[in-house]
């Protein structure tokens, strides 16, 4: 755990497409569905208290049950569900937890993985403690302006589930960013007897250390429970004090100053893993996006994971929250209602977003009065955030743009907009989404049959424009707050704008790996104060000498100068948010550029070189030491380098992978969106089967129940018995018993497998199964499909199977579509990956034992590589034995 089935199965063009042509849904019915098991121990010590299960996310329709109890339903894909499971489970002994996760139906209209791709927790309880999500911590200034000392306003929430009323204390201390006690505050509550209570604190902290994406300075609150003097909860919540606001001049507003959002949309998958991120991956991809100068992320289009955001909160990345569904209905309040209470007291959620694009009932007047319950409900439980709605329109002031708080712009810029803010110029404004920019790395020419689009800020479909032209428009106006850009990584499913073989989109400024595209050098050059600049494309055109090459400057120098193999190719001034354009003909060498500033001081150079062949492998890990904690990961970057050591941007080679010491690979992947290599590389265990044929049957009388009859022996002789013919029952009457006998012949070959399972098609309606004599099990379902282990019992040669059928009512009988299925020995394929145009990625998890990870790259014809990464020892979080 986390995990995603969907990674691990192959593409076909017959699948969905949005969704990444993977064998998955309607049309897949025995890959869409899965049962998870998990057994654990609870001590005898732990009666008493509460037992909670915490599921953050399964995609989707979960069935959970707990020691063979069902204890919970949960159809969405994306919200977090909790059940208390004390009534079900057993102290001091062992529980068996199953989830059968159906991944048959969809939400989105993008990939969305399948399975228990988030955390799940057990939490125990004291019988009076904090409610689940029952802590809540914010800063209030007087006029959302921070000056002085903000109020710091705490509510803990309690739960008693005794009988018994009771009296509780809280105590609050607060710590400083330093690690410096500030604050002890307490109070009282007393609780009616199976029931909640707030309890509400205040304080007012001078002072105050503001957190922002630059400074994401984090206190800590403390809470203590306790009852009767004796502590039975305590809790560490993280919070950050800082005003975020709204206006319709100024636009977005953080600490009170206009603070320009330079943000990006994302999904919620990465190569190798899909949407099973793990933690660490997470803040890899937060500071990925952080390098380019995002500073905001909209969680499109559902509810986070709550790691994510604690990795917002720690880096400092805005965030837009959004929902997964639009609706004032009561389920869907409820989920909204879990959302923002899990989701509120983190510093980096700035706004929340109620509903991304709905095209059919948007400018309805029901659309309008369900925007304003879902929004008054925010302000309810969370009245400090502004709510937004990603509209996908221009000037209309309908449905629900007439209420949202925070007009969303999805795609739409130009004189409408301008007009819209001059009719309504009292009602604030941001780019919830923009651009949807198509560009493959690495790739410079539209190669339809390949699925692969030029990665140079052009033009494309229809509602798509280019970086320059979209920025361009929100940069000089200040009242739109910025934007959130579609998208910040590309991910997988909506292929555009070619489909198949194309599985993934590339919309992002950085590919499914997090390699940046040229568009990120776009977006650095007026999204950070640092100097950029960069060339595109590379310079490996063998076979175009003399042809003209589009070369594009991405940089924020006031001038660029151009040369090929030294010569000159001119200065061009840039204009701000703006790009650079040359046409050159190509000839081997080294294309270079030179930035200037006004006074014409050289600020910067970058040079492109032609390589050579590649001829040896590079392995880069992201870091050099990683935590011994079982969920720790390293990424590395694979490439492909010539003799001089310069990075083939052409390099396709097959490069294999090997692993020793603390840690694994779970997941390979290289940002060509048209790969169709697996990610994963399973153990699998081959199966095939030998039919069970030529039944015969006799009327008889038998024990309901396990207890043998001379006809259940392996020696019995059948031989008289009638065949079992035809495809129809076989027992007429109801209330009618019956044996079935085959004989199966096995081979050496199939005995030394790893197991073998006889597999029956079906028993009406009740039936007991023996083999070589012994019993094997019994079915009480004429529904039911039965499966029994049986290796032990077999041997080689001859083996006898026998069921006594009971037929309770109409007709009945045993269905003679039976199988021996002989699994053979699991093995691991060798892990692998191609290169795309130069680059691939291996992600690599550690053990719970400290100690070094070594991991090889070999391919043929390239020298190999071998790189390793230590891990240190590290307190795995608490985990269920
Ligand atoms: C938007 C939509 C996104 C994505 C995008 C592709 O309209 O909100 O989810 O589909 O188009 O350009």
């Amino acid at each position: 755990m986390p995990h995603d089935w969907a990674v691990e199965l192959p593409f076909d063009w017959a699948a969905d497409g949005s969704h990444g042509f993977k064998t998955l849904g309607v049309k897949y019915p025995t890959n869409s569905l899965a049962w998870y098991r998990r057994t654990f121990e609870l001590p005898k010590e732990d009666e008493g208290k509460r037992i909670w299960l915490t599921f953050d996310g399964v995609f989707r329709d979960a069935t959970v049950w707990v020691n063979g109890w069902c204890v919970r339903h949960h159809e969405g894909g994306y919200y977090p569900f909790r059940e208390d499971i004390t009534d079900v489970v057993h102290f001091g002994g062992r529980n068996t937890l199953s989830v059968r996760v159906d991944a048959t139906k969809a939400e989105g209209w993008f990939y969305e993985g399948a399975g228990i791709y988030r955390h799940v927790w057990l939490d125990k309880t004291a019988p009076v403690a904090i409610a689940p999500d029952g802590i809540f911590v914010r800063s209030e200034f007087e006029r959302n302006i921070p000056r002085g000392s903000p109020d710091i306003a705490v509510e803990v929430r309690l739960l008693n589930t005794t009988a018994n009323a009771t009296k509780a204390t809280v105590n609050c201390e607060i710590i400083s960013p330093a690690g410096k006690s500030l604050k002890q505050i307490s109070g009282m509550g007393t609780l009616q007897r199976k029931s909640q209570r707030t309890v509400e604190l205040e304080t007012k902290l001078s002072s105050p250390v503001l957190w922002s994406p630059e400074s994401p300075k984090l206190y800590k609150l403390v809470t203590a429970v306790s009852v009767a003097g004796k502590t039975v909860d305590q809790q560490e919540t993280s919070f950050g004090i800082r005003t975020v606001g709204f206006d319709p001049t100024q636009g977005f507003l953080l600490n009170g100053k206009p603070y320009r959002i330079y943000g990006t949309c994302n999904h919620q998958d990465h190569a190798g893993v899909g949407a099973a991120i793990p933690d660490a991956l997470q803040e890899f991809r937060v500071k990925k996006l952080k390098e380019f100068g995002c500073n905001a992320y909209r969680m499109s289009h559902n509810p986070p994971t709550p790691q994510l955001l604690d990795a917002c909160d720690r880096l400092g990345m805005l965030v837009m929250d959004e929902s997964r569904l639009m609706g004032g209905d009561s389920e869907n309040m409820r989920k909204w209602d879990d959302q923002i209470r899990r989701d509120r007291t983190h510093p980096s959620v700035a706004i929340w977003c109620i509903a991304n694009e709905q095209f059919m009932v948007q400018d309805t007047p029901q659309a309008a009065n369900v925007a304003r319950t879902m929004q008054d409900y925010v302000k309810q439980l969370d009245s400090w955030r502004p709510v937004t709605y990603a509209a996908p329109e221009d000037d209309v002031f309908r449905g629900i743009n007439s209420v949202i708080e925070v007009r969303g712009w999805n795609y739409h810029y130009g004189p409408q907009v301008d007009q819209y803010h001059a009719e309504h110029p009292s009602q604030p404004n941001v780019g919830t989404e923009q651009a949807s920019v198509i560009g493959t790395r690495g790739i410079y020419t539209n190669d339809r049959p390949r699925g692969y689009v030029a990665a140079y800020d052009v033009v494309w479909p229809g509602w798509t424009t280019t970086a320059e032209s979209w920025w361009g428009f929100f940069a000089e106006r200040s009242w739109l707050s910025g934007a959130f850009v579609w998208t910040g990584f590309d991910y997988r499913g909506e292929p555009t704008p070619y489909w198949w073989p194309c599985i993934n989109s590339h919309f992002g400024i950085l590919d499914t790996c997090g390699f940046p595209k040229d568009a990120f050098y776009y977006y650095q050059s007026w999204w950070t104060t640092n100097t950029v600049l960069h060339l595109a494309p590379h310079w490996n055109w063998p076979g175009r000498e003399g042809q003209e090459v589009l070369v594009q400057a991405f940089s924020n120098c006031k001038q660029v100068e151009l040369f090929l193999n030294g010569a000159s190719l001119g200065k061009q001034a840039m204009k701000r948010n703006s790009k650079l354009s040359w046409q050159v003909k190509y000839s081997a060498g080294t294309l270079s550029a030179t930035g200037f500033d006004d006074a014409g001081n050289v600020m910067a150079e970058t040079r492109v070189e032609t390589t050579g062949d590649a001829t040896q492998i590079q392995l880069t890990p992201d870091r050099r030491m990683i935590n011994a904690n079982g969920e720790d990961v390293a990424v590395f970057t694979v490439a492909a380098l010539d003799a001089q050591g310069r990075i083939v941007p052409v390099a396709q080679n097959k490069i294999s992978f090997a692993i020793e010491g603390a840690g694994n690979i779970i997941g390979v992947g290289n940002g060509d969106p048209s790969c169709h290599e697996p990610d994963v590389f399973v153990p699998t265990a081959p199966a095939r089967n030998v039919a069970v044929k030529d039944w015969r049957w006799q009327l008889a009388r038998i024990p309901k129940n396990r207890a043998p009859v001379p006809e259940y022996a392996k020696d019995f002789d059948d031989s008289g018995w009638r065949p079992v013919s035809g495809g129809g029952p076989t027992i007429e009457t109801p209330d009618t018993a019956a044996i079935y006998r085959a004989h199966v012949k096995l081979t050496e070959e199939d005995l030394n497998g790893a197991g073998a399972q006889l597999c029956f098609s079906g028993c009406d309606d009740e039936g007991w199964y023996f083999v070589n004599g012994q019993f094997v099990g019994e079915s009480h379902d004429w529904q039911a499909q039965p499966i029994f282990d049986v290796k032990k019992l077999l041997h080689v040669g001859d083996n006898v199977v026998a069921v006594g059928v009971y037929n309770g009512a109409a007709q009945g009988g045993l269905n003679p579509n039976v199988n021996v299925q002989i699994i053979g020995h699991t093995s691991v394929p060798p892990w692998s990956r191609s290169l795309f145009n130069g680059l691939a990625q291996v992600i690599v998890q550690s053990t719970r034992d400290a100690g070094e990870i070594k991991l090889t790259a070999t391919a043929e014809g390239l020298a190999p590589a071998t790189t390793v990464v230590n891990t240190q020892p590290f307190k795995p979080r608490p985990f269920v034995p």
